[in-house]
């Protein structure tokens, strides 16, 4: 599983954080983003609709990995499966979240913000973590200085994070990816302006990983 999630990671620079009310603009959101350029999805289990959200884009929009964000319970995690989420993320972690992340049959990346988190879980084997929230915790220094002790862990950045910021994080060592809402904002899906999505896309889509 560690594999599979480098390979979706390496896919692109930016991972986008959505949040839907409805399945529709999910649909539409989600083709933006792919046409724009950034095919690597995290849909937030954080509305009533979004595992009705995750199951539509999963099973109407061709050429994107979709995976599912804000896991927080282990139902989460059986639900999102269920449906066919390709990874599934935390912004933290939990013994019992860990264990049924450990047994879905699809990646499952924690989320931490200190060194003592970062160690627990790499003792438990992890090789990617979520680092959230990035820009209230302390940014990309507080990251560099995370990351220079633990070398065999990797991060991916959220919260907070922008186009300005973003090349920021993604120069740090070990970073795989950063996510983010900016790409898909809650306006722009009200009001159904797919083509605002698709060129902030664009423009995300243009950053370099290491
Ligand atoms: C997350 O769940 O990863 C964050 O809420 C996304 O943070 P952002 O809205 O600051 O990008």
């Amino acid at each position: 599983k560690t594999e599979r999630l480098a390979a979706i990671l390496s896919q692109s620079p930016v991972i986008p954080v959505l949040t839907f009310e409805d399945a529709a603009s999910g649909v539409e959101t989600a083709k933006a983003l792919r046409d724009g350029g950034l095919k690597v999805l995290e849909v937030t289990l954080r509305t009533p609709a979004s595992m009705e959200a995750l199951k539509a884009i999963i099973d109407e929009v061709e050429g994107v990995t979709v995976g599912a964000g804000t896991v927080l319970e282990p139902e989460h995690v059986q639900d999102a499966v269920r449906v066919g989420a390709a990874f599934l993320i935390s912004p933290g972690v939990s013994s019992r979240l860990l264990a049924a992340g450990s047994e879905a049959p699809v990646p499952f990346m924690p989320g931490v913000a200190t060194a003592s988190e970062a160690m627990q879980l790499a003792e438990r084997g992890a090789t990617f973590a979520k680092f959230f929230p990035a820009g209230p915790a302390g940014g990309p220094d507080y990251l560099k200085a995370l990351v220079a002790p633990l070398p065999d862990l990797h991060f991916v950045p959220t919260g907070g994070i922008t186009l300005k910021n973003a090349q920021d994080y993604l120069a740090v060592r070990n970073v795989a990816a950063v996510g983010g809402s900016w790409v898909a904002p809650t306006d722009a899906i009200r009001n159904g302006d797919w083509a605002a999505i698709r060129a902030l896309a664009k423009e995300a889509s243009a950053l370099k990983a290491r």
